[in-house]
């Protein structure tokens, strides 16, 4: 079985494969998890081997509550993932954020409330997520959206609701009145168990809609998947850009990759 896959994809709605991959194998990967969401697929661009994985299934099975995270952290962890870039649908929060552009967020608030969201249920572990989104690679999803020529947004809060329906209207006013940039409903406990596993973790989001903020344009499913229609091509795009462009050989620089040295604090003797 593969084991040195430096690169993972988790492709969101609308992303459940790769143009342009070379593709190796497929991997129906057992975790202590259980199965991830879909077969994994390896395969090579530019030379580098790179882990395919549709957060939602083939066939957008799993709903954003019961995507298998965990297993699907773990699966990726177990052939060697360290840069770990997502793909997600947001709704944006903020006028200027067009539906249609792109961002590559910096924060969350997570309000989930019924996903497993830890790698470790029997011992204490407290890893430092006041980065969630790890910097390194926030930079290089930025540059290869740029040299895309699509406008894109530097930052911003993504709030990660529960769902899987969408906000009222109040809920929405209130998350803009926090500040936040972008909804969505996948974010978390996605990036928590990547920086449990260290892994070096963003996202790019493509905002899909103004959520139920605007007056009488409110979200829903046909126009999410008309906008992700829309941007596929532009999003395999910088994909393409992204993975010759990960600084491969780095992994040290990224403090990710020691988040569990001080966050331990069952004592050895009990593990
Ligand atoms: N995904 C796409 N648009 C969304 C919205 N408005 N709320 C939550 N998740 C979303």
């Amino acid at each position: 079985m593969s084991q040195n896959v430096p690169i993972g994809i988790i492709g969101g709605s609308g992303l459940y494969e790769i143009e342009g991959l070379n593709i190796v194998e497929t991997l129906d990967i057992d975790t202590p998890f259980g199965k991830p969401s879909a077969p994994i697929v390896i395969g090579e661009i530019d030379g580098r081997r790179v882990a395919f994985l549709p957060r939602h299934g083939q066939h957008h099975q799993h709903s954003p509550t019961h995507v298998p995270y965990r297993a699907n952290i773990w699966a990726l962890k177990s052939i060697g993932v360290f840069w770990l870039v997502t793909v997600s649908a947001v709704g944006s929060l903020k006028e200027e954020i067009v539906p249609g552009h792109f961002a590559i967020p910096d924060q969350i608030i997570d309000k989930t409330v019924k996903r497993p969201n830890s790698m470790f249920d029997e011992i204490a572990v407290h890893v430092g997520l006041s980065r969630p989104f790890h910097p390194m690679l926030r930079d290089v999803l930025l540059e290869c959206v740029k040299a895309e020529g699509i406008t894109v947004h530097d930052g911003g809060t993504y709030v990660c609701m529960e769902g899987p329906a969408f906000s009222t209207i109040a809920e929405s006013e209130l998350h803009r009145a926090w500040g936040a940039s972008l909804i969505g409903m996948t974010a978390m406990p996605e990036a928590r168990l990547a920086r449990e596993a260290e892994m070096c973790y963003a996202t790019i989001a493509l905002p899909t809609d103004y959520d139920v903020w605007h007056e009488d344009d409110h979200v829903d499913v046909s126009k999410v998947m008309e906008i992700i229609r829309q941007n596929v091509s532009n999003v395999r795009r910088v994909l393409k850009r992204v993975i010759p462009a990960i600084p491969l050989g780095k992994e040290a620089e990224c403090d990710a990759s020691q988040a569990l040295q001080y966050a331990i604090m069952t004592k050895p003797e009990a593990i």
